[in-house]
């Protein structure tokens, strides 16, 4: 992929140049970088306690909302099409925090109609109280990070609940009236079978989730499970092991009425993320909190890692970005097609070269998709960036 340029210096208040076409949906994604251990695997933005003197979880949410009205004064401000709270950890938040949260996002902003409000949730947090203080908030969709149904994998990956707390999680989410529950899962951990895999997989439908995400497991630089394959305690993940599992997930989530809708992603008719979709379809979302992401319009930018720093600089009334880049034309058109085409919608043939589309047919990457439309085939899927550069000419 060719390289960005580098980020323009930080702005020094606000973010965004003027002159940005605010008309258009914006999504709010908030960050809670906050977490009770660190899973071995996860190089996340996120801290424990002991490794940022404790949590002060009003503090944090107070910081959040000054950047939630720093954005009100350089937007118009309108409702907004979905909000997601992710991590590190959010169901660490008291209630009254979150409630806090969502208010404010609510009073500054406003939240459209029926919009999506996931939050993210560790199985060990819930309870039948957190549940209905979360629903009260206003959280509509709930996605639990479940991982493996198997005690093995659970141990490698260094996570703190038992095979059985996320579906005991899900069910619960179901029963106190959450309609839409998603897990996430990891295949290709080592060690793992592709039956053990198949097992987890089926063991997450059996709490009845209307969305599941599977993720290879990537080995980071810096995690612990780096340090250990590096010292050769924990075998790599092996790629064919993993594409294999894809195939495995692939097969029985569809079997049970789970499409895919992008290439890590699988729901139920009305299951589908609406806050993940706009992501892939380029829409515009301002990333609250330390080290997230915005986009608006082909610019982004990105805020300050640390939690300490961005709650100083928003307390001193400053725009706690760390930098952003504009992109041109030819980089918005590069990170439209890397995004849509990961999409079960698929791409519009009309927009590339007839003989790129007619090799990837014949090598079976490409199939039809609903209309003109073209999508990835399931073998397609575990080429996309392949698949990409044949489209751009690269190949
Ligand atoms: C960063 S977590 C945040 C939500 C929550 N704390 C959890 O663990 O589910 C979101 C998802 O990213 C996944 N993830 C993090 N690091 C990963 C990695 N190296 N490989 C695959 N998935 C990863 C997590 O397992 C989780 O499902
Ligand atoms: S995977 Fe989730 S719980 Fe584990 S360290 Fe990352 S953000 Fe925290």
């Amino acid at each position: 992929m060719p390289a960005l340029p580098d980020g323009d210096p930080a702005p020094a208040d606000g973010a965004l140049p003027a002159g940005l076409d605010w008309q258009l949906p914006l999504r709010a994604y908030v960050h809670i970088p906050f977490c009770a251990s660190r899973c071995g695997y996860c190089d996340f933005n996120t801290y424990t306690a002991n490794e940022i003197g404790g949590f002060r979880f009003d503090a944090y949410v107070e910081a959040v909302l000054r950047e939630v009205q720093l954005a009100v004064a350089v937007t118009e401000p309108r409702p907004l099409s979905s909000v997601f709270v992710g991590g590190g950890t959010p169901s660490l938040l008291p209630p009254a925090d979150l409630a806090a949260l969502l208010s404010g996002l609510r009073e500054d902003f406003g939240i459209a109609d029926g919009a999506e409000v996931t939050m993210e949730a560790n199985p060990e947090n819930v309870t039948s109280a957190a549940l209905a203080a979360w629903l009260e908030a206003g959280v509509t969709r709930l996605s639990l990070g479940m991982q493996s149904a198997d005690a093995g994998a659970l141990q490698i990956l260094q996570r703190q609940h038992t095979p059985g707390a996320a579906v005991a999680a899900a069910q619960a989410a179901r029963a106190a009236g959450f309609d839409h529950v998603s897990l996430d899962l990891i295949y290709g951990i080592p060690g793992q079978s592709t039956s053990s895999w198949q097992e987890t997989v089926l063991t997450a439908l059996s709490a009845e989730p209307d969305h599941i995400s599977a993720y290879a497991l990537g080995v980071e630089e810096g995690t612990a499970l780096a340090r250990q394959v590096r010292r050769g305690e924990v075998p790599a993940p092996v790629p064919d092991t993993a594409a294999e599992q894809y195939d495995v997930a692939d097969e029985v989530l569809s079997a049970h009425g789970l499409s895919w809708y992008e290439i890590s992603n699988w729901a139920r008719p009305a299951g589908a993320c609406d806050h993940n979709l706009g992501y892939w379809r380029g829409d515009n979302w301002w990333g609250f909190g330390p080290g997230a992401h915005s986009h608006v319009d082909g610019v982004r930018w990105w805020n300050v890692k640390r939690p300490a720093t961005y709650q100083s600089m928003l307390a001193a009334g400053h725009s706690p970005a760390a930098g952003r880049e504009i992109l041109t034309p030819a980089q918005r058109r590069l990170e439209q097609v890397m995004l849509e085409v990961r999409l079960a919608e698929g791409l519009d043939p009309a927009d590339f070269d007839e003989a790129a589309i007619a090799q990837l047919r014949g090598r079976g990457l490409l199939e039809n998709a609903d209309g003109a439309r073209l999508r990835l085939t399931r073998a397609g899927r575990m080429l996309a960036d392949a698949v990409v550069g044949v489209l751009l000419g690269w190949d």
